[in-house]
């Protein structure tokens, strides 16, 4: 039997929450390595919020992952704030440092790049041209993942234009906004396609692009994981482009997360993939 300090407390706080991959993931791990711990669903109301982050120190949690719709609550809600995390307005993990403070971050970034990396383990942002579809918080995440990488040219484009407008503000120099009309025209000479939009998920419409202007040395990358090969990537890789799907991004986002809970710096293994798409 563990002594009640070696014990290790985590969990996911969403609402809903039952959709999270998230202690699928970490429980893969807990078992892997052997971490004498536990990693819960916590189903928080939003107006719950803030008492829930406020008890985790109270109820000896390590921290927490946060998912839909606190990301952008909790980021007041905690004492620190990494600079990463405070740049995407976003925090999807919280440590419980030792002086009993609460520190928010955001793995969402380095996910992204790992997942390029796992594919392309030579993958740098400022090879060429990238251009970004869609302009949410996903889009956000990776925009700020790709410039701090070292992106020289993003060539971004949403829907509602405005949204992408109030994105480029992050660093206008590197992010050229395109009209949502004009994202064909924008493949030429890219470097890197990311569909960061809902469309091509699962019960919503494939997405509308012609990737004939798209250089056949491009990587493409669509974080929507359910299905995992969207009819994108699977256009994509039929004319030879090298694809990224988007499980990668989900995997490799909570490697930094397990180890500020846990202690230990976890691997995404071909075994854990398969655990978690048996889920999806
Ligand atoms: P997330 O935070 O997960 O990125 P989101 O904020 O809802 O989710 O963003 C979804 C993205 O998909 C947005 O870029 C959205 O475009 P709008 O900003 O115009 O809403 C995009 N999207 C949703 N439906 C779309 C459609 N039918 N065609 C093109 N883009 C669409």
């Amino acid at each position: 039997m563990a002594t009640p300090q070696s014990f290790k407390l985590a969990g996911v706080i969403g609402w809903p929450v039952a959709q999270s991959r998230s202690p699928v993931l970490h429980g893969h791990w807990l078992k892997q390595y052997g971490v004498s711990g536990a990693y819960l669903p916590l189903p928080v109301q939003p107006e719950r919020l803030a008492d829930a982050i406020k008890g985790l120190r109270a109820l000896g949690f390590s921290g927490c992952n946060v998912t839909i719709p606190h990301k952008l609550g909790v980021l007041k809600l905690v004492h620190q704030v990494d600079p990463v995390a405070a740049r995407i307005g976003a925090v999807n993990t919280v440590v419980v440092q030792d002086d009993g403070t609460l520190s928010g971050f955001n793995t969402d970034a380095y996910g992204f790049l790992a997942s390029l990396r796992d594919v392309r383990g030579d993958f740098k942002a400022g090879s060429g041209p990238i251009v970004i579809l869609g302009a949410g918080g996903a889009a956000r995440a990776i925009v700020v993942s790709l410039l701090d990488d070292g992106a020289t040219e993003i060539r971004l484009t949403n829907r509602t234009l405005e949204r992408a407008e109030e994105l480029s503000r992050i660093d206008p120099s590197r992010i050229k906004v395109v009209a949502w009309e004009k994202r064909n025209s924008a493949l030429d000479g890219a470097a890197l396609l990311v569909n960061t939009t809902s469309q091509g998920m699962v019960g919503y419409p494939p997405l509308d692009l012609s990737l004939d202007g798209l250089p056949k040395t491009a990587m493409v990358s669509d974080i929507v994981y359910n299905p995992l090969e969207t009819q994108l990537l699977a256009a994509a890789r039929k004319r030879g482009n090298t694809c990224v799907d988007g499980l990668g991004m989900l995997l490799h986002q909570a490697v930094p997360a397990f180890e500020a809970f846990y202690g230990v710096r976890p691997h995404v293994s071909n075994e854990l993939r398969r655990a978690v798409e048996a889920t999806l």
